[in-house]
C-alpha cells in the first residue's frame, strides 16, 4: 500500500495564541484534503486554543519540542504529558534550530523520542547535515549516525509510527532547497539505514519527509519523488500557500 503523505508546518516562534486561532482560520479552508495528513506544529503556549481552533477539521496538533523528564524542577520546559493533556498528538524533536541555539544532542533527540512513544505522541525526528558537511562528502555518514542514536532502543511497532524530518540546515530558511533529487537520495539513505536497524516492513511503513524552504512552487517534484512522503514546512506554513502544498498535486 502506498504510504500516505504527511504535510506540517513548523510555526517555529511566531504566533500569540489570539494570533494562532486568526490563522487556523484562515488555513482551514485551504488545507482541507482526503488524501494527505495535515499538521500544525505550534508554540506550546498556542497548543490549547489551536487544538479548540481545528475541531472538527482535518488538522492535527503537534508541539515544537519536549523535556525527556516526566516533572520536576527543569524550568521553563514542558512535559510530555502537559502536551498530551492539551490535546497535541505529534511532537517535534531535535530540529536543528534546538541542537543548534539550545544544545540539544542526538542522545538528547534519542531520550525525547523513547519519552514520546512512552505518551503516545508522535515524534517528528529531524535530521540534517551543515553545508560544511555536504561539501565534505559526508552528508549520509552523518544522517545515518543521527538516525540510529535517535532509535536506539526503539521498537519496531514504535518506528513504523515515526516520522523523520529530513532537513539540510543550509536549506532551512534560506530559500535554497535541496533538488529534488538530493532530497531522494538522503531520504532513501534514511529509509536504508531504517531497513538495516528493523526490517524492510519497518523501513516501507516509516513516514520520511523533506524540510528546508519548501513552497507552493517546488513541493510537488519533491513529494513526487518515491522516498519523500511529505515534508516539514518553516515559513511557508504560516501563509495561505501552505494550503497549495498541502494540495501540491
Ligand atoms: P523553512 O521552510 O522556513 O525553510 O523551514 C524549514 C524548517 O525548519 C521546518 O522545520
Amino acid at each position: 500500500m502506498a504510504r500516505r503523505k504527511v504535510v506540517a508546518g513548523n510555526w517555529k516562534m511566531n504566533m500569540t495564541p489570539t494570533q494562532a486561532v486568526e490563522l487556523i482560520e484562515t488555513l482551514k479552508p485551504l488545507v482541507a484534503s482526503d488524501e494527505v495528513d495535515v499538521i500544525f506544529c505550534v508554540p506550546a503556549i498556542d497548543i490549547p486554543a489551536a487544538v479548540e481552533a481545528v475541531k472538527g477539521t482535518n488538522i492535527k496538533i503537534g508541539a515544537e519540542n519536549m523535556y525527556f523528564e516526566e516533572k520536576g524542577a527543569y524550568t521553563g520546559e514542558i512535559a510530555p504529558d502537559m502536551i498530551v493533556d492539551a490535546g497535541a498528538t505529534y511532537v517535534i524533536i531535535g530540529h536543528s534550530e534546538r541542537r543548534e541555539y539550545f544544545a540539544e544532542t542526538d542522545e538528547t533527540v534519542n531520550k525525547k523520542v523513547l519519552k514520546a512513544f512512552e505518551h503516545g505522541l508522535t515524534p517528528i525526528i529531524c535530521c540534517g547535515e551543515s553545508l560544511k558537511q555536504r561539501e565534505q562528502g559526508i552528508t549520509i555518514d552523518w544522517i545515518r549516525q543521527q538516525i540510529k542514536i535517535a532509535f536506539l532502543e526503539v521498537t519496531a511497532e514504535q518506528a513504523k509510527k515515526a516520522i523523520i524530518a529530513y532537513e539540510p540546515i543550509w536549506a532551512i530558511g534560506t530559500g535554497k532547497t535541496a533538488t529534488s533529487d538530493q532530497a531522494e537520495e538522503v531520504c532513501f539513505a534514511i529509509r536504508c539505514c531504517i531497513k538495516e536497524l528493523y526490517n524492510e516492513e519497518v523501513a516501507e511503513a516509516i513516514t520520511i519527509q523533506y524540510g528546508g524552504s519548501v513552497n507552493a512552487g517546488n513541493a510537488a517534484e519533491l513529494f513526487a519523488k518515491p522516498d519523500i512522503d511529505g515534508g516539514l514546512v518553516g515559513g511557508a506554513s504560516l501563509k495561505p500557500d501552505f494550503g497549495k502544498i498541502v494540495n501540491y498535486k
